[in-house]
């Protein structure tokens, strides 16, 4: 290159001949193409995506390090249903359901022998908390039907109490496996599931409750004590037993660390099972989740599967067959790597960015927070003023989200559920990777689009029309 005759550079990727072909949309093409055109064509399409970073929708992990990274690539062929033939991984899958079965404070994580004779802890992987769910919903279902059928009674109609503010995963599991749904709504009063007039929700019917720790909407605790204090209530009016799920998808991996004196898991007797997703707060890519029950009865042998044609006689309880096997490896390095004060250490650090911004957007005139990130790193604001609709000021939180979107942060407006889906929130849910830095940045940001919103429209000489109904 000469000083004066600068030279333009060219990718010979996309002067090349195969370059130009064009592959149809909906059909296998007919030919081949050469593989750096193929993978050139896929991830300039998935740059179009959203930075993972920035979208502060997902509860999701989108950050590991170098070593995990590594991991994962020299892992990524193991099929975890192959436990015959990867029994390195399937002990090390054990290892850690039982890790967090201890983590959990189940009477017998080891499954060593309980004093009352009964089985120890029993757990699995999943792909995540959907699946968990599934599992332990259907094993309260299967419990239930067992019971009634011993006494001679009908197993028609289970139903299924939980707030109106669960994750669609109960609604898919009510729907897929024949229960009644029966929610519980939410109210300015009872932000979530407490226990408030549970008495009308239960009957004999009723295979469990569902407590979550970490409510979607907003990262709210349901207190699982309170719930338990008034099914025990129930029970000694009514004789019914009837038991907890909790679905700590988020909350499950903060907790322990956090709030380490508060009793949701097995501690507390009525707890049967729990669920947590590998891939929130776990710090694990996505694809992984943990189900554990507190004793082998709590799981009915007869929803068991043994295969014998991988090799070797596998008891498995899951709705997929192959599922990917690294993340459990994956879990495992971070239980090793982090140890208990390396999750606490994390996850403080997560929940103070969290807390940070709550008070930032919290002293903003423009916006009530619904919580402040108490719980799990995450929090909802509303619009201050009438009922939170922002009607006055002439925009909404969707015209807000739509404005954040611009400058690439991807933070949803939504409508509460029932019976609040009047009430509009916004939502931020701070991982690890999203570091006090970046967080001062989203702060600008937000400001400059509130100013934004609220500066008058020039051209009408009105305030800016973005106001949807
Ligand atoms: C409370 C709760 N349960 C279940 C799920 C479903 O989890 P997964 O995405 O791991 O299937 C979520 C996901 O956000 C959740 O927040």
């Amino acid at each position: 290159m000469t000083q004066d005759r600068p030279q333009v550079e060219l990718n010979p990727l996309f002067a090349r001949v195969g370059e130009t072909t064009s592959f149809p949309r909906n059909r296998i093409p007919e030919s081949e193409s050469l593989p750096e055109t193929a993978y050139q064509v896929i991830h300039d399409e998935a740059m179009l995506d959203g930075n993972a970073r920035m979208n502060l929708a997902t509860f999701v992990g989108t950050w590991m390090d170098d070593y995990a990274d590594r991991l994962y690539r020299e892992a990524f062929d193991k099929n975890m249903v192959d436990k015959d033939e990867y029994p390195a991984t399937a002990d090390i899958e054990e290892r850690c359901w039982r890790m967090i079965a201890a983590l959990w404070n189940a009477p017998d994580p080891d499954g060593t022998g309980s004093a009352d004779g009964t089985g120890g802890a029993v757990g699995t992987s999943t792909m995540g908390s959907s699946e968990a769910c599934m599992l332990g919903g259907l094993a309260l279902k299967r419990r239930w039907q067992h019971r009634r059928r011993a006494a001679g009674a009908s197993t028609a109609r289970p139903n299924l109490v939980m707030s109106s503010a669960v994750q669609v995963c109960w609604e898919k599991f009510c729907n897929f496996f024949d229960v009644e749904p029966r929610y519980v709504p939410i109210s300015e009063e009872h932000k979530v599931l407490d226990g408030h007039d549970l008495e009308r929700y239960v009957d004999e019917d009723t295979i469990g409750v569902v407590a979550i720790l970490g409510v979607t909407y907003t990262g709210m605790y349901e207190p699982v004590a309170d719930i338990t204090a008034a099914l025990d209530r129930i029970e000694s009016d009514t004789g019914l037993d009837v038991r907890i799920h909790v679905d700590a998808a988020s909350g499950g991996m903060i907790a322990p660390f956090l709030q380490p004196e508060m009793e949701w898991d097995f501690r507390l007797p009525r707890v049967a099972s729990i669920n947590v997703s590998g891939h929130k707060y776990g710090l694990v890519y996505p694809g992984l989740g943990w189900v554990v029950w507190r004793r082998a009865e709590d799981l009915p042998e007869d929803l068991v599967s043994r295969v014998s044609y991988l090799g070797g006689d596998m008891p498995t309880f899951a709705l997929n067959f192959s599922r990917p096997g690294a993340q459990v490896l994956l879990q495992y390095y971070l239980f090793l790597q982090l140890g208990m004060d390396g999750y606490r250490r994390v996850q403080q650090n997560t929940i103070d960015v969290a807390r940070y911004l709550a008070r930032e957007i919290g002293a903003m005139p423009e916006f009530d927070l619904w919580n402040d990130a108490q719980d799990v790193p995450v929090f909802a604001w509303r619009l201050a003023g009438a009922a939170g609709t922002g009607a006055a000021r002439g925009w909404t939180l969707y015209d807000l989200s739509d404005r954040l979107r611009m400058k690439g942060w991807q933070v949803p407006a939504y409508p509460m559920p029932d019976d609040l889906s009047d009430v509009t929130v916004q939502r931020i849910v701070v991982r690890n990777g999203m570091s006090r830095d970046l967080a001062s940045f989203l702060v600008r940001d937000l400001r400059a689009c509130v100013d934004h919103l609220n500066a008058p429209d020039p051209a009408a000489g009105q305030s800016h029309p973005g106001f949807h109904h």
